[in-house]
């Protein structure tokens, strides 16, 4: 088999960066032409790029030297930045991650949708830039990665066991985070306590590649309303440590309102196939969309950003325009957020979505809440929303849909034009499937609104809500 050529790093002088790509990287090009994606830059920057690989005719490389920061620079808050995978937008101003998200949305719908909103509504930005996550998962490791200023040259350094997320791109590394600057309090105090705690009692911590090790996962849930839930995942079943370690989490932290635990001896940390024990309070959480209670176990999906999820479902009610008589589909409901909060403005919303458990969220948080006028299918959205579906439902006065990142399917798209419903409000976490979906309902739907929102900043992902409305 032929080698894989070694790539002999290089360093480019004095390249202005001009962009930014879809994973965080900026973008310059060689005096040739050569697209470069920069780690560690922001637009605007003029820095040495030390160039470490290259492929499909790119170059890729990292900030080797900054010549003139540019001004939308600014000091990353976070110790772990530049470590951790998650906020990488953190050196980059709020104002300028924002322009970039806008500008993200509105050329992607000219280049992919070929289209323009009559009507295009400024980026709503996110109040809280930081501590703005309701849900957090850490990874218990044998080995913490250590960072450069933690090796030392002779390489004897002790590996100590660390708790904390995933290098990017690597599976068995693992960050110790100390503070993280992404969940409310107590959720820094609660990971660091039961790292200590556990480290003092000598119990091993997993070991990715052997598959060996008692402590695996740590999940954390805190809701507006005060209450945090805690998930412990171990490898094996221990009754007595994982009594000791149940308790001290009890006894450090009495705020915490539900503590749980699962047994995961399988080769993934996937837990949503096990079954989870309940050491403490309800198994639950419960957190509030506006009047609405939703009560969340450990394996219900849930916007992750609360605040911000209730503007975003209050611009889609502007969108909507609901009247009182109106009949509503609510597409890939999840447990129901939207279709929840949306009931009391209509008179019939049927959400659809196909995770079996989330649409028994649905129903218990409808029945918590009173609701009457909301019903729950089961399925895939291009498979039950078919003839006997609009004949049981009748035709809607609006739909609202917000599809994973992959968009709505082919048929789901042909059972909306074939539909011809006055109003489709379109939320979608992908601006790319969002324009494609936008420019197949074209023949049919003119793009009436269109508006980005942050639902996460400090990163490059970006969410957006649209009005289409019927020609
Ligand atoms: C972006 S989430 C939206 C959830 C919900 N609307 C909310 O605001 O929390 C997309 C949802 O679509 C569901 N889903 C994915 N593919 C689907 C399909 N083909 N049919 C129905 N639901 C689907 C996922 O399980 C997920 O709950």
């Amino acid at each position: 088999m032929a080698r894989k050529k070694k790539f002999n790093p290089i360093i480019l002088t004095d390249r202005k960066m001009t962009g930014i790509a879809e994973d965080s990287m900026s973008v310059c090009r060689t005096d040739d032409g050569i697209v470069c994606f920069v780690d560690g830059a922001v637009p605007g920057d003029v820095v040495d790029v030390l160039i470490t690989n290259k492929k499909k005719g790119s170059f890729f490389g990292q900030v080797h030297r900054i010549i003139q920061p540019s001004k939308v620079r600014i000091q990353a808050p976070c110790t772990h930045f530049g470590v951790c995978g998650g906020c990488k937008w953190q050196h980059f101003d709020y104002q300028g991650q924002l322009r970039e998200k806008e500008n993200k949305v509105i050329q992607t719908m000219r280049r992919i949708g070929k289209t323009e909103p009559k009507e295009y509504i400024p980026i709503l930005g996110c109040e809280q830039q930081y501590f703005y996550r309701n849900k957090l998962e850490f990874t218990f490791s044998n080995k913490k990665w250590l960072t450069a200023e933690e090796m030392s040259p002779e390489g004897d350094v002790l590996r100590e066991p660390g708790l904390g997320f995933h290098r990017p791109g690597a599976f068995d590394k693992i960050v110790d985070i100390r503070h993280c600057l992404l969940q409310p309090d107590p959720s820094n105090d609660i990971r660091n306590s039961i790292r200590d705690f556990a480290i003092r009692q000598n119990w091993p911590f997993f070991n990715v590649r052997s598959r060996e090790g008692f402590l695996r996962n740590l999940l954390i849930k805190t809701s507006t309303t005060g209450e945090t839930m805690v998930l412990l995942s171990f490898h094996y079943k221990d009754e007595d440590a994982i009594r000791v370690l149940m308790d001290h989490i009890i006894t450090q932290f009495p705020d915490i309102t539900t503590l749980l635990y699962v047994i995961n001896p399988k080769a993934n940390d996937i837990f949503l196939d096990l079954p989870i024990e309940t050491y403490y309070g309800p198994g639950y959480i419960v957190e509030m969309l506006g009047n609405v209670r939703y009560k969340l176990g450990p394996k219900s999906f849930f916007q992750t950003n609360t605040r911000q999820a209730i503007r975003l479902y209050d611009r889609a009610l502007e969108f909507a325009d609901l009247k009182p008589d109106d009949l509503v589909y609510d597409l890939y409901t999840g447990l129901g957020s939207i279709a929840l909060y949306t009931s009391s403005h209509c008179k019939k919303i049927v959400g659809v979505e196909n995770v079996p458990p989330a649409i028994e969220d649905a129903r218990e948080n409808a029945s918590l809440n009173g609701i009457q006028n909301v019903e729950f299918v089961v399925g895939n959205v291009e498979d039950v929303v078919n003839e006997d579906f609009i004949a049981r439902y009748g035709v809607p006065d609006v739909i609202i849909t917000d599809p994973p990142r992959a968009g709505m399917h082919a048929n789901a798209i042909h059972t909306l034009l074939r539909l011809e419903c006055p109003k489709i409000v379109y939320i979608s976490c992908n601006p790319a499937t969002l324009a494609r979906d936008v420019e197949l309902l074209s023949v049919k739907y003119n793009l009436d609104k269109l508006q980005a929102v942050d639902m996460f900043p400090q990163t490059n992902h970006i969410e957006a809500v649209s009005l289409l409305t019927l020609k």
